[in-house]
């Protein structure tokens, strides 16, 4: 079919073609890509990724995991989604292997303004002053230098009822119907 059409990108979702008086909406045929930035000294974090991972590639979406203290800024130019996944250590800090990571973006300050995220934060509520600190430090951040957050920020509790992999899951399926809603309407 010819369209006398011009395409305007509303979302990374959907494709809105306008001809003439018309306008229609259609599925992108690629599948949504997704980052999950994992933070982690001793595994959790990573089992909770695997989980999120697993919910979100279900909807169709490509989704890769990337360890921390592999990363810089750059990493921010790829397409598609963010999930940061990270837990808190020492006195209210990013886990080891996310410090360089995490002082290189408040170092540089890059703008993120197209940038979409989500955040699942693990913690321990022993740790009454600083719960959860390593999800809320990366979730101001982000805020801070321009990108948006979907959904709400998830406190995991160690100390809680529910493992963190259970618990990634639940938090997975709400996040994927707020960032990849065609997809997992699909499902
Ligand atoms: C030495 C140590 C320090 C911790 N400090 C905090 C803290 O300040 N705040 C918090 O919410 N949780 C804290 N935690 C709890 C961890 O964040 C929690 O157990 C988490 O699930 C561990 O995830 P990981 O295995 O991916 O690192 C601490 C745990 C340890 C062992």
């Amino acid at each position: 079919m010819h369209y006398n059409a011009f395409s305007i990108e509303i979302d990374s979702n959907m494709q809105y073609i306008s001809s003439h008086s018309q306008v229609y909406a259609r599925e992108r045929r690629v599948p949504q890509q997704i980052s999950i930035l994992v933070g982690s000294m001793t595994g959790t974090a990573d089992l909770a990724a695997e989980e999120i991972k697993g919910v979100l590639a279900a909807t169709g979406a490509q989704v890769e995991i990337l360890q921390m203290d592999r990363l810089d800024a750059s990493v921010f130019a790829r397409p598609g989604r963010f999930i940061i996944c990270t837990s808190t250590y020492g006195q209210g800090d990013v886990p080891d292997n996310a410090r360089a990571f995490f002082d290189g973006l408040q170092r540089e300050r890059p703008g993120l303004g197209q940038v979409r995220y989500g955040v699942f934060g693990l913690g321990d509520s022993t740790y009454f002053d600083t719960f959860n600190n390593g999800g809320k430090q990366f979730d101001e951040l982000l805020t801070e230098l321009g990108a948006r957050r979907i959904g709400q920020r998830m406190e995991h509790n160690a100390s809680g009822d529910v493992v963190a992999e259970d618990a990634a899951v639940a938090w997975a399926k709400e996040w994927a119907e707020l960032a990849c809603p065609l997809a997992a309407a699909a499902e």
